[in-house]
């Protein structure tokens, strides 16, 4: 019989952080959290300054601060070293013209550079905005054209997939390479570090409230929209990462996520450098040897993953996590889709280690509801809220529910990390606010009497593959504009491994054939030009679209629910947000 409450292991060595959950939540407030800020006593503000040159002025400028693995070529920086590297690169940035508020897109793999260019930009008071490694041309172009970006530093391989083109507002485009690497129209960025001499730190001194990065999330509709984080976010960040994350001095910490997703941000580089650990970066996509390798290799003492990545080691088979000495591990984390108790039972079995699932979104900022080292774990449950975080499960009219019972997750605002802006477009930042007062997730939940939240999914079409965020309108546009598609709707399919696979219906145009082949060119025509995680992985032609009476919208939750045996039940009617709370 599996437990379904796993005690915390506590002993004399493994203390953590917080200990006591509900003394915390009686007594904490973020206003204490401040205090441990240079900013508290100078009024200086700079994430960048908080997350390295500080650690160097205590006297840390010696410890390791990025240890860069990739198969067998390894790299480690020191927090003296990267305070050089980010002083260079963020003169250079500015001798190009780069000015506080201006967004700098960073489009690089998960290395050294990606890191030190996130940094750079954030200390001259600039905003980052990171890509992820794998988008292609569509992607890449929307959101550069959505903010009209002027700057972008990228690496000759990726370069590839910027359309300058179609980017008029695009005027500099940086590559981290000599300038025999370098097409038309691209700077060497490496002649430029060379021509850079620093005088006087370049820090720019800002408000707690400017601009600090921009990370582009899907929704149910319309192109991704630009989430504007501020510097203030890194309170919270310091104090999740001190308490959830556990981070104490001697931790090597590995977060697997790229920083074009937003853990990759926050808790790749700047809860865990707030609170001065030694990170880990480990090259590449996902491969299980390649993982466990990275743990060994750096003794990886706290590990922040997510789901799918857990389930795929888990399916690479017991016996290679025996080849590894995976012993420094003591802490484990995941966030990002919901965590399967089965997931959590294999990490006690196979790394004798509790997995501690975690929920945010982007919008948030950080962790909002988390399994703290101290605290029972519910396997099945995300946990409980943050101390300092007010969470309601509500009804459709905005009536807080009873334990157990379902409705909209909604967090009381405001709170640190809680995004400055949607990027021009105050009207869709108003919409996670129908309720006065409260923050509207989009994700539906119980609580039960002891605090324990439990997601029960979306009450949106949001498509989550492998924890990371899909709108079904990007990949149906992208659908229709191939030749033979007339008509697309797009939904998540429940899946063992990635949660969610993308899954397409389409109405061919007439003259086309439902061929293996056929669909299978559609599939690649949106891998190649969105993303690889964008792409159906299942494509289904039907004769048409369920659709809705009145506006001829497709109705997506038909879809999900579509069986091959029935008919789809065309031109229903108009369905309310309340449709989607299942009662
Ligand atoms: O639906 C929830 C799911 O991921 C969404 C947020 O996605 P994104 O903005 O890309 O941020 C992901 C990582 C911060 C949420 O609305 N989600 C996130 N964490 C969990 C989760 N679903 C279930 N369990 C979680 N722990």
């Amino acid at each position: 019989m599996r437990q379904t409450v796993l005690a915390p292991a506590l002993d004399a060595g493994n203390t953590p952080n917080l200990t006591d959950y509900e003394e915390a939540c009686r007594t904490f407030s973020w206003e204490q959290a401040e205090r441990q800020f240079s900013w508290s006593k100078t009024q200086r503000v700079n994430m960048a300054h908080e997350c390295i040159d500080r650690h160097v002025e205590d006297g840390y400028g010696h410890k390791p601060a990025l240890h860069y693995i990739e198969g067998a070529h390894q790299r480690v920086w020191t927090f003296a070293e990267l305070k050089q590297e980010t002083d260079r690169w963020a003169t250079a940035f500015r001798n190009e013209g780069v000015k506080r508020g201006d967004i700098v897109f960073i489009f690089l793999p998960k290395n050294a550079d990606c890191y030190i260019a996130m940094l750079a930009t954030v200390k001259i008071g600039a905003v980052a905005g990171p890509l992820f490694e794998a988008f292609m041309e569509e992607a890449v172009r929307d959101r550069i054209d959505d903010c009209k970006g002027r700057f972008l530093i990228t690496d000759p391989d990726l370069a590839a997939r910027v359309p300058r083109k179609d980017l008029p507002s695009l005027e500099k485009v940086f590559v981290t390479a000599g300038p025999e690497s370098c097409r038309d129209n691209e700077i060497s960025w490496t002649d430029i570090l060379a021509d850079t001499f620093v005088s006087g730190s370049p820090t720019e001194w800002v408000d707690l409230d400017a601009p600090l990065n921009i990370h582009y999330t899907s929704g149910s509709t319309g192109k991704p929209k630009g989430i504007v984080h501020a510097h203030r976010a890194m309170i919270h960040q310091y104090q999740t990462g001190h308490w959830v994350l556990d981070i104490k001095d001697d931790d090597i910490y590995w977060c697997t996520a790229h920083p074009g997703w937003v853990t990759g941000t926050v808790y790749a580089i700047f809860a865990p450098w707030l609170n001065r650990a030694t990170i880990v970066v480990n090259g590449g996509r996902f491969d299980a040897d390649s993982w466990y390798a990275a743990i060994e290799k750096a003794g990886v003492t706290v590990w922040y993953s997510a789901p799918t990545a857990f389930r795929m080691l888990k399916a690479a088979g017991d016996e290679l996590v025996g080849r590894y000495d995976l012993s420094t591990l003591r802490h484990v984390l995941s966030v990002g889709e919901p965590l399967n108790p089965e997931v959590i039972y294999w990490g006690v079995e196979q790394l004798g280690l509790r997995i501690h699932d975690t929920w945010w979104m982007t919008e948030t900022g950080a962790q909002l509801i988390v399994n703290l080292p101290s605290e029972p774990i519910k396997p099945g449950s995300m946990g409980r809220p943050f101390p300092g975080i007010d969470i309601r499960i509500l009804d459709d009219d905005g009536i807080e529910q009873a334990p157990g019972d379902i409705g909209h997750l909604a967090i009381r605002a405001p709170w640190p990390g809680l995004m400055r802006e949607v990027w021009q477009n105050e009207e869709k930042y108003r919409s996670y606010f129908q309720f006065d007062g409260w923050y509207l997730s989009g994700d539906l939940a119980y609580q039960d009497a002891d605090g324990y939240v439990f997601f029960q999914g979306r009450s949106d079409d949001m498509i989550n593959s492998s924890g990371e965020r899909i709108g079904p309108f990007e990949v149906e546009s992208k659908l229709l504009e191939h030749g033979a598609v007339a008509e697309a709707g797009v939904v998540g399919k429940p899946d063992p491994l990635r949660g969610e696979i993308v899954k397409a219906f389409i109405v061919l145009k007439p003259g086309y054939q439902n061929t293996p082949e056929l669909l299978q060119e559609i599939r690649l025509f949106v891998r190649s030009q969105l993303s690889a995680h964008a792409a159906p992985r299942e494509i289904e032609v039907l004769a048409e679209l369920p659709k809705t009476k009145i506006s001829g919208k497709i109705l997506r939750r038909q879809l999900k629910t579509w069986n091959a045996d029935e008919e789809p039940v065309i031109n229903a009617s108009d369905s309310a947000l309340s449709t989607a709370i299942p009662k």
